[in-house]
């Protein structure tokens, strides 16, 4: 239906009497700007409009040696962009380099004394601890040393990290950066089941974990994980045969499940063999992989995004200069897991290659209390600072004065992962920033590498809830379904793709390069033969409108994939974790509006014949979801429903189900092949009585269009 009403517009066909171009068009007031100070500029990496020319288009790809140029190479590049097998790009031909004696040796005779990483543990009552480049260079090498000779690691292997927020997980990311070992960093939120899977379908033979970790005041047992991710991984037909496991408190074990013989062993206790060695890093292709990382899409398998050395870290390091402004003199502290990209690129890659000293903290933001953050903040004399619109919108509510109590000063600070309602972001800027800080509202994927979508901090005008023009080097555009471009100004939606090739995007999904073409860049080509990489524009599956200002404003996934909390859910992995209990016949996930975490899951099931519709039945489908995927994918609501809305051919109609969820008008149903349920399932889940309808986000309004 929404797909309808965009096609009959696009194309300016009739019928604008009953689809006028208002149920299409994105009504928002229009944001006054704010302006970054003069303090900020004076001092901002980028501040030279010349810099800004030399990103124009007529300089792509040549543009990009500027951000490879930030980097140490071990033999330079001789081409900056190969096209010749799209959408395969390859970048910086021929140059070598190691990430991480970019990350690590190469501050040494500048910064060795200076604190790289200072981990701030969740109790309060515990010392943080500082970490110099120094000390982070030791751990590192005798970390690498253990790897490639205790576990047997070489060049090109997989290696599976499932790891809470602790020095020692950058640490083992480095060392296999320095062999060349490709890691596969698993959210230390999902489950057992969740990283075995992952480790399968990677190859990994080896699992590093860790015993575990606070949360919210409470110890996590961690370890137990490992063995059901083993488990998992054998099924798949994946042998894991060591287990190297990380103590939280050093000679202290924390786990109550037994260490297996010959399988497990305690990295702590096999270091000591590898005291002081220091292994040279591998000089690496630049297309080499750097690491996968792991992530939702519109299918029930999680797809390995593929990321490359050089390009990859030349555009996180260049995009962190640029657009977090990162100097060497900065205190810099992303709240993010580096178990998503957000931690990869702007906790442990973009910020270490240049050389920043970063807060590494271990717990949820407001343990003990919401002033937590603010504490961290002031007593570690952070300046730049960098979270999402689920944490501000939970610090909001936690404590909206909390800020006010601490003496800290940011002078920047981002919002990363979802889009932020204007009002949060007013809350952010006074209140959080006290008016001093600038704010970039960073947009981009996992598959993207860094940021794609931002204002330059010292150069633009920051406008409430948009993203902002795409960055330097990036040139984004609106296209509807018919490919016709959405004109800046025009108020309508469509979906967001990039014109060109980036650094920074992933070379391929591992182990399935068809799928990486049809995901992102069939739905816009034009010609499949075509070796021109402007017949190859990528495809982002996010909603967009564009101001006449040339600020993006993102709206959200048009795909299957809710974004909760910021965290991204394929509803497919969802309802396949329901059909494993027995008694379900059918399941539908769909995003509901939540106040905090932004879009929350709602699971409809519908139940084989004769199983009676009680508890027992949603607390199996909400166990499993939870062992299968981990709490974060915890929903909301299990409706059992009589039958699922149906087309005729027989797909569900997952749309009909969110608007039922959000108190949306349902739209024509009329050529469903079962109408009538449409109204039994809204008087189940919202009651007798139909309340005012609600007009709806844009991204509910579009969900389940691709269906
Ligand atoms: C959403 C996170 C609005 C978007 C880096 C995208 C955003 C998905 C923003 C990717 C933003 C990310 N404003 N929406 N500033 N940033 N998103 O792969 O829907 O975990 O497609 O990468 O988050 O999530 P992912």
């Amino acid at each position: 239906m929404a797909t309808a009403r965009l096609k009959l517009s696009s194309a300016g066909k009739k019928a604008q009497q009953e689809l006028s171009e208002a149920q299409i068009a994105v009504h928002w007031k229009e944001e006054e700007y704010y302006k970054p100070s003069k303090k900020f500029i004076a001092q901002a990496n980028l501040s030279s409009p010349a810099l800004v020319k030399k990103f124009s288009e007529k300089n792509f790809p040549a543009c990009f040696n500027h951000y490879a140029e930030m980097l140490d190479w071990d033999k330079p590049w001789r081409k900056t962009l190969d096209t010749s097998n799209p959408p395969f790009w390859k970048w910086f031909v021929g140059g070598k380099l190691n990430a991480c004696y970019n990350c690590v040796d190469r501050h040494l005779p500048k910064y060795k004394n200076k604190a790289a990483i200072i981990f701030v543990p969740e109790p309060e009552n515990e010392a943080a601890t500082v970490i110099t480049y120094q000390e982070l260079y030791k751990r590192v090498n005798e970390t690498a040393a253990l790897l490639r000779d205790f576990a047997g690691l070489k060049t090109g292997d997989r290696v599976t990290i499932h790891m809470p927020m602790i020095p020692e997980l950058p640490i083992t990311m480095l060392a296999c950066a320095r062999l060349g070992v490709v890691h596969s960093v698993v959210f230390g939120g999902f489950s057992g089941e969740a990283c075995g899977l992952r480790a399968a379908d990677s190859g990994s033979r080896v699992l590093i974990y860790a015993d575990g970790y606070w949360r919210n005041g409470k110890w996590v047992d961690h370890k137990p994980g490992a063995d059901i991710a083993v488990q998992t991984a054998k099924k798949e037909g994946q042998d894991v045969d060591k287990v190297l496991v990380w103590k939280r408190y050093a000679g202290k074990y924390g786990s109550e499940t037994p260490m297996i013989m010959g399988r497990d062993y305690f990295i702590d206790d096999v270091l000591k063999d590898y005291r002081g060695q220091i292994v040279p890093p591998v000089s690496q292709d630049a297309e080499a992989p750097l690491f996968l990382m792991y992530t939702s899409g519109t299918t029930g398998k999680p797809k390995g995004c593929q990321h490359r050395t050089g390009g990859y870290l030349a555009y996180a390091t260049g995009t962190a200069k640029y657009y977090q402004d990162i100097h060497p003199e900065d205190v810099y502290w992303c709240m993010a897991d580096i178990g998503w990209i957000t931690g990869h690129s702007y906790i442990v890659y973009g910020p270490l290659a240049l050389a920043a000293t970063g807060i590494l903290y271990e717990g949820v933001p407001q343990f003990p209390d919401a002033g937590r953050p603010w504490r961290i903040a002031e007593r570690h004399d952070v300046n730049i600072f960098h979270t999402s619109p689920t944490a501000i919108r939970m610090l909001r509510k936690a404590g909206g004065d909390e800020p006010k109590k601490y003496s800290y000063h940011f002078k920047h600070m981002t919002t990363v992962g979802e889009p932020i309602e204007p009002e949060v972001w007013l809350w952010y800027y006074h209140v959080v920033g006290k008016r001093e800080a600038v704010i970039v509202d960073t947009w981009w994927q996992t598959e993207n590498g860094g940021f794609l979508c931002s204002t330059k901090p010292a150069l633009d005008r920051m406008k409430p809830g948009s993203a902002g023009p795409g960055v330097l080097g990036i040139f984004p555009t609106i296209w509807d379904e018919n490919r016709e471009e959405v004109k800046a100004g025009s108020g309508r939606a469509g979906n967001i793709c990039i014109r060109n090739p980036w650094p920074g995007i992933m070379q391929t999904i591992w182990g399935d390069p068809d799928r990486f073409v049809n995901q992102y860049y069939k739905k816009y080509n034009r010609h499949p033969h075509s070796k021109d990489w402007r017949d190859w524009p990528y495809y982002a599956a996010d909603g967009a409108v564009l101001a006449a200002d040339g600020y993006f404003r993102i709206l959200g996934r048009v795909d299957d994939v809710i974004n909760v909390a910021g965290h991204r859910l394929g509803t497919k992995e969802v309802e396949s974790a329901c059909l494993t209990v027995p008694e379900v016949a059918e399941a539908a996930v769909v995003p509901v509006v939540d106040e905090v975490k932004g879009r929350v899951p709602a699971v409809y099931i519908s139940l084989k014949p004769g199983v009676p519709p009680d508890k027992s039945v949603q607390d199996k489908v909400s166990s499993a979801i939870e062992t299968m995927i981990g709490k974060i994918a915890r929903p909301k609501s299990i409706h059992i429903v009589p039958d699922m809305p149906k087309t005729r051919s027989g797909k569900i109609m997952r749309r009909v189900l969110a608007a039922i969820s959000n108190r949306m008008d349902t739209g024509d149903i009329t050529t469903l092949a079962n109408p009538d349920i449409v109204e039994q399932i809204r008087q189940l889940v919202q009651g007798r009585k139909l309340g005012p309808l609600k007009e709806g986000p844009e991204d509910i309004k579009r969900f389940g269009q691709e269906a």
